[in-house]
């Protein structure tokens, strides 16, 4: 079956299961976000084992399930559950979700993963806009992908008018929102504190394992992206607490609240 096909065939059985809701905005549920699958009201919520090209999710927090719904009056598709390259070695694993979501007609995917600091400033419970991304695993998830659509302009890649908005939404609730530029580094070990030191250098102000691919894949499909980081710890080497994927999901569970409250605020204000 082609990727094609399978969207097809998704698209009609979230039709079926929604009653034909269509979703205006995409979300993805990073680590420890797992509580915001429950401000989707009237969700139809299907199990990722139901959809075609979708995928196992295979680290903890991490469960697969999409929600169709409303968030704050606005018709939204979430995706509870990511796919990330270092469990298949696959750049593309997202790729047939967020084409999924696009064909669906949602217009803008909002990304939210958790992610280590750069900046002391910046600590564990922090919530960052990312302004772009430094993509290190040096891999595409358009690799083999057909057409001249597959050179996306990865310019303003990170819609510049709906992280303003993003920000104003912050101010307006009273939330400290960052901003900074995120570095994909593949996973799933940890940094090493001199790749955090390079990655410094580069121009990165927080690093994870997942997101960018998602952004490549949406600005391909034509949807615009928001994305934001939960800061859930200072990167290798910047102080003395070791990394660990339950530390990960148990400070990214603590900030949850303030992402919840400004995503609810920026959807209610979602333009028509
Ligand atoms: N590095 C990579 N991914 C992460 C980190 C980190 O420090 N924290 C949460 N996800």
């Amino acid at each position: 079956m082609t990727i094609d096909h399978d969207v097809a065939r998704n698209v009609e059985l979230l039709g079926e299961r929604s009653g034909g809701l269509k979703p205006r905005v995409g979300i993805v549920l990073g680590s420890g976000l797992g509580p915001l699958a429950d401000d989707v009201t009237n969700a139809a919520i299907v199990p990722y084992g139901d959809l075609h090209g979708f995928p196992a999710p295979g680290v903890g927090g991490h469960v697969g399930r999409l929600l169709l719904g409303a968030i704050s009056g606005t018709p939204v598709a979430m995706l509870h559950g990511r796919a990330h390259y270092y469990e298949s070695g696959r750049a593309d694993a997202m790729k047939v979700p967020v084409r999924t979501l696009a064909a669906l007609g949602c217009e803008a995917l909002i990304l939210t993963n958790a992610a280590g600091s750069l900046r002391e400033e910046v600590g564990p419970g922090s919530v960052m806009a990312i302004s772009d991304h430094i993509a290190l695993t040096g891999v595409s998830p358009l690799f083999g992908e057909a057409g001249d659509g597959k050179f996306v302009n990865m310019v303003d890649a990170y819609d510049p008018a709906l992280r303003a908005r993003l920000h104003e939404t912050a101010s307006a609730i009273g939330l400290i929102l960052h901003e900074g530029v995120y570095a994909w580094f593949c996973g799933p070990h940890f940094e090493t504190p001199a790749e955090i030191r390079a990655a410094r250098v580069l121009g990165a102000d927080a690093v994870g394992m997942s997101t960018a691919p998602e952004c490549i894949l949406a600005r391909h499909a034509g949807l615009k992206v928001v994305a934001m980081s939960i800061v859930t710890n200072l990167a290798a080497g910047m102080d003395d607490v070791g990394l660990s994927h339950d530390q990960t999901l148990s400070v990214a569970a603590m900030a949850a609240g303030d992402v919840r409250k400004l995503l609810l605020a920026f959807l209610a204000d979602w333009p028509t």
